[in-house]
């Protein structure tokens, strides 16, 4: 059982130097779901699925991001997915906002608190560095994700991006921002549906875990561990 009655942070929220951070424009917003928030946490934390979802904006191939070379650790409560795609076409957003040629070099980082995920991605041109250099140039998107149960079944989502801005394209910025939140408004119509196909079939579906899903599978391991170390406490104060 979930429980959320009187829970007060045990943790202070993550600094995020890029709100202020003069290179960068951030926008932000926040959702009601009807959903329960482990299934954002599973959207968030299995990125292949923007090659079938957001297709006018954060896309890309898909089949590419089915085959991302991909790594995942896990550090106490933490889990972290980093994910690399090097030549692949960049998708509308990141057309908008930096001056790209057919192909750019792909990069992505998700780093799964308690508290929030933090996402974090860029885009460079191929032949402008190393993927792994965390210095690298090109096109940046830090984004916040703060997930916060309500119910078993409905949550809160309070989200920020922040985008570099080209010094050839500096308006386009804006755009990135638009087009984010209009990435979100797909995420939330997705996981809703997924909700509702899950309550109306429960047990006739088969849940199946892909490759793709192993940052949600660890960070559910942590979700449920914590959990049952809560109702063993709170059996033990009984
Ligand atoms: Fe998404």
């Amino acid at each position: 059982m979930l429980s959320t009655e009187g829970a007060a942070p045990t943790k202070e929220a993550p600094a995020y130097p890029h709100h202020d951070d003069p290179r960068y424009k951030f926008g932000s917003g926040a959702y009601h779901y009807d959903a329960p928030y482990q299934l954002i946490h599973d959207n968030l934390l299995n990125l292949s699925h923007l090659g079938y979802v957001h297709l006018k904006t954060i896309c890309g191939n898909a089949r590419q991001h089915m085959n991302a070379q991909m790594k995942v650790t896990a550090e106490g409560d933490c889990v972290k997915v980093v994910r690399l795609m090097p030549g692949t076409p960049p998708p509308p957003t990141y057309k908008a906002a930096w001056p790209f040629g057919e192909t750019c070099d792909r990069w992505q980082e998700i780093k799964f608190d308690l508290t929030h995920l933090r996402i974090w991605t860029d885009a460079i041109e191929p032949g402008h560095g190393a993927l792994d250099d965390s210095n690298r140039g090109g096109f940046h998107m830090r984004g916040f994700h703060g997930i916060t149960p309500e119910t078993e079944t409905t949550a809160h989502y309070f989200w920020s991006m922040a985008s570099n801005r080209h010094p050839d394209m500096p308006e386009t910025i804006d755009t990135v921002i638009e087009q984010t939140k209009f990435t979100f408004d797909e995420d939330k119509t997705v996981i809703e549906a997924q909700h509702r196909n899950m309550v109306q079939f429960g047990q006739q579906a088969t849940w199946l875990d892909i490759h793709v899903d192993a940052g949600a599978v660890r960070a559910c391991r942590v979700i449920a561990r914590l959990l049952e170390q809560q109702r063993h406490q709170e059996l033990a104060q009984a």
